[in-house]
């Protein structure tokens, strides 16, 4: 690891350098899931581009939304004596193994924006994630002063099954809308975060509820799933963002489109930038030994129509959405 190296030969030469120049000579593996909505596709640029700021070498594997790939990428890392590993892990469980083995090669492993479970805690440095739980009590909390008191029936459209943040989005709505009793989440179903089968299971949900009659909001874990949904609404006859209320997570672009045509209430945004603060955590662990704090939140912010989604959509349409 030329990285070590560096760090040796300085260290016996007695010369200070800065976090600058110990950047410059870091390899970063990222363990990447796919590009299954616009903000995953968002994050793996600007990752790119965080990495170029820092002069990281950083080699990205697309899993293509597969585990086993996951894992195969991390071992190939491990094999190339990275300095690092960046790990977007599609499923919370299923992965002490692949992190024993790195922490065994004394390679840190940080988790971008999804968790693995609590067991696994000792087996990577720090996780860059929100906290998705709140993502979805703030979600949950919006519908309700949107619904204002009237009985509200729910559609959910879930994240990919056994994902962290499908879990955690779907806990928090609950908590919510726990305190009231007009609003309802009568059907849920897995949209795996896809825009294509956030349409289908929308259609689903709407043959199913005398053809969207009785629907009287949309909650999707992610806002491709809600675009798709947007669509399959029109096609169906009805009004997404009057009749029908919309909230969801993220914040791309195209959500902001449809908030400024009427077709979307809201949306709680993720940043893509997971990698910028990981880069900078493992700068410091490899320059200084400082050890990060075990979470580092990045912040969730709610959008609505009031906030010109015009101008925020001009302002992120050509962010690598
Ligand atoms: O883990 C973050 C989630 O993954 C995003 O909210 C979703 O769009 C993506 O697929």
């Amino acid at each position: 690891m030329k990285f070590k190296a560096l760090l040796l030969a300085t260290a016996l030469s007695g010369t200070l350098f800065s976090v600058g120049a110990h950047a410059a000579e870091l390899t970063v593996g990222f363990s990447q899931i796919g590009s299954e909505s616009g903000w995953r596709a968002a994050e793996t640029t600007v990752s790119k581009a965080e990495a170029k700021k820092r002069n990281i070498n950083f080699k990205i594997a697309d899993a293509q939304q597969k585990q086993e790939n996951q894992i195969k990428a991390i071992r190939s890392f491990i094999a190339q004596g990275v300095d690092a590993i960046f790990l977007a892990p599609v499923v919370a469980t299923g992965w002490d193994s692949v992190l024993k083995e790195a922490k065994e090669a004394n390679i840190p492993v940080v988790l971008l924006d999804r968790d693995i479970d609590p067991s696994g805690k000792e087996l990577y440095l720090t996780a860059v994630t929100s906290d998705s739980v709140a993502e979805g009590k703030v979600a949950g909390e919006w519908l309700v002063k949107a619904a204002a008191g009237k009985p509200c029936n729910v559609v959910e459209l879930q994240g990919t099954v056994g994902a962290s943040v499908a879990t955690n989005r779907k806990k928090g709505f609950e908590d919510g809308i726990a305190g009231a009793s007009n609003v309802k989440i009568v059907r849920s179903q897995t949209g795996d975060f896809t825009r294509a089968k956030g349409k289908e299971v929308m259609e689903s949900f709407i043959k199913a509820e005398g053809g969207g009659k009785n629907i009287c909001a949309v909650y999707a874990h992610n806002d491709d799933m809600m675009v798709g949904a947007i669509q399959a609404m029109k096609e169906a006859g009805l009004k997404p963002g009057t009749d029908v209320l919309t909230v969801s997570i993220d914040a791309v672009p195209d959500i902001f489109k449809a908030m400024a045509a009427g077709e979307a209430n809201a949306t709680v945004e993720l940043t893509p930038n997971m990698a910028g603060p990981a880069f900078d955590a493992v700068v410091a662990y490899k320059a200084k030994g400082t050890v990060p704090p075990k979470w580092i939140q990045t912040e969730s912010k709610l959008y609505t129509q009031s906030d010109n989604p015009m101008a925020v959509y001009e302002s992120k349409k050509d962010l690598g959405y």
